[in-house]
């Protein structure tokens, strides 16, 4: 079965899951703000939660149209194959968003859905009433500049739930934002890399896992594997073929610095449960210490903003230590993510590159220091 499938991902990381769709074989690629569409087999579901690093889930399309009332709303859901995924006794919530849009109604839009959806199943099995006490097919809507959207979703929790941070400092990274990151600073199974503020460790393992292949869904499931579309077999085969794609052989190594005792505790935790602990060296140290001999390091980090850990004079102090111990030396590249529009001036040098992404709510830029001598 031929499906179209949507994932969401974070703001400035739109070309990152562009490519990494493409490496997985999706077809007829379309890139819009916050999101990837693609087609492709119904098999490419599995291949997409298990191996997709930017992607904050998996949507099944069921169906687009314009509607800017709620019968048109109504008339168009009820034509969507709902039948094909949702069962008799399945359980199908709904929920949404809608911006710019007549209908702005986000409760009044899921209860129209919710109608529709009921009315095409009613007719489809035959009964009135619906138990849902099956395994949940979540159903998504996005109503945009009027273009509604009709999705189920096929993940559950969303993806940058790996399964390894059960745990974290204050303030961490995403693990979606932190695999966008270790993309653009172009990881590789060789790499040296190091993060001076390792927090609960999301850059090193989410670098680590990129360096030696390992699919970031391995150790979790997906709520499609209970609907009983997908063969059970099927997604064996992947989970097998995707350890069997682990490059046990790369070089990768990492090292994590954290003032605090507990973060450095805690990256070594979360290392070992993500099965890359043997990659990553610990220690507790402060920034000033930092002696970044290697040649070809790689310097990923997210330093404290000024918001939601330590004040704005306190972290323009940390990035003035920045400047002072990070050398500028061949092979050496350096990646920092913070909102600062500061940054440079405190760090000593302008960025050869900036780019804009979203913490969280928080706008940021990632300032890129490459092919420094
Ligand atoms: C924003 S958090 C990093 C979060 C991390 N990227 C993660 O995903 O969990 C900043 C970290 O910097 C550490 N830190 C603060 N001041 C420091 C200093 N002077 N030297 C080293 N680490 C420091 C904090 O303990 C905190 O864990």
């Amino acid at each position: 079965m031929r499906v179209e499938l949507c994932c969401p991902c974070m703001f400035g990381l739109e070309s990152i899951l562009a490519f990494e769709v493409k490496k997985i074989g999706g077809e007829d690629v379309r890139v819009s703000d916050g999101k990837v569409t693609f087609c492709g087999d119904l098999s490419l579901v599995i291949k997409a939660n298990l191996w997709l690093r930017t992607a904050e889930r998996v949507q099944l399309v069921l169906g687009s149209f314009t509607a800017k009332s709620f019968t048109e709303l109504f008339d168009q859901t009820v034509e969507l194959p709902f039948e094909q995924f949702i069962g008799k006794s399945d359980a199908f919530p709904v929920k949404g968003w809608a911006l710019n849009s007549q209908l702005h109604s986000v409760p009044d839009c899921q209860s129209i859905i919710k109608k529709a959806a009921v009315k095409r199943l009613e007719k489809c099995y035959g009964v009135s009433w619906f138990q849902e006490t099956g395994a949940p097919r979540q159903i998504m809507f996005s109503i945009l500049k009027d273009e509604v959207t009709i999705m189920l979703d096929t993940s559950g929790p969303g993806l940058h739930k790996r399964g390894y941070r059960q745990n974290s400092t204050e303030a961490p990274l995403k693990e979606t934002l932190a695999a966008g990151i270790a993309d653009l600073a172009r990881v590789k199974a060789d790499s040296f890399v190091c993060d001076p503020f390792c927090g609960s460790g999301t850059l090193l393992i989410e670098a680590a896992l990129r360096a030696l292949n390992i699919a970031p869904g391995i150790r979790r499931h997906f709520a499609c594997e209970k609907w009983g579309v997908i063969p059970e077999q099927d997604w064996k085969t992947e989970r097998e073929a995707a350890m069997d794609l682990i490059d046990r052989q790369a070089k990768f190594s990492a090292v994590g610095y954290d003032i605090d005792a507990d973060a450095v505790e805690l990256t070594k935790q979360n290392a070992m449960k993500a099965g890359v602990g043997v990659r990553i060296k610990t220690a507790q140290a402060d920034i000033k210490q930092l002696n970044l001999s290697g040649e070809n390091a790689i310097l990923l980090c997210n330093p404290p903003y000024g918001e939601r850990l330590l004040d704005k004079k306190q972290s323009m102090e940390i990035y003035r230590t920045m400047g002072t111990v990070m050398p500028v030396g061949l092979g050496k590249s350096y990646y920092i993510i913070t909102p600062c529009e500061e940054f440079e001036q405190a760090f000593g040098r302008k960025a050869n590159k900036r780019r804009k992404l979203f913490n969280g709510g928080i706008r940021c830029q990632l300032y890129s220091y490459f092919n420094l001598r």
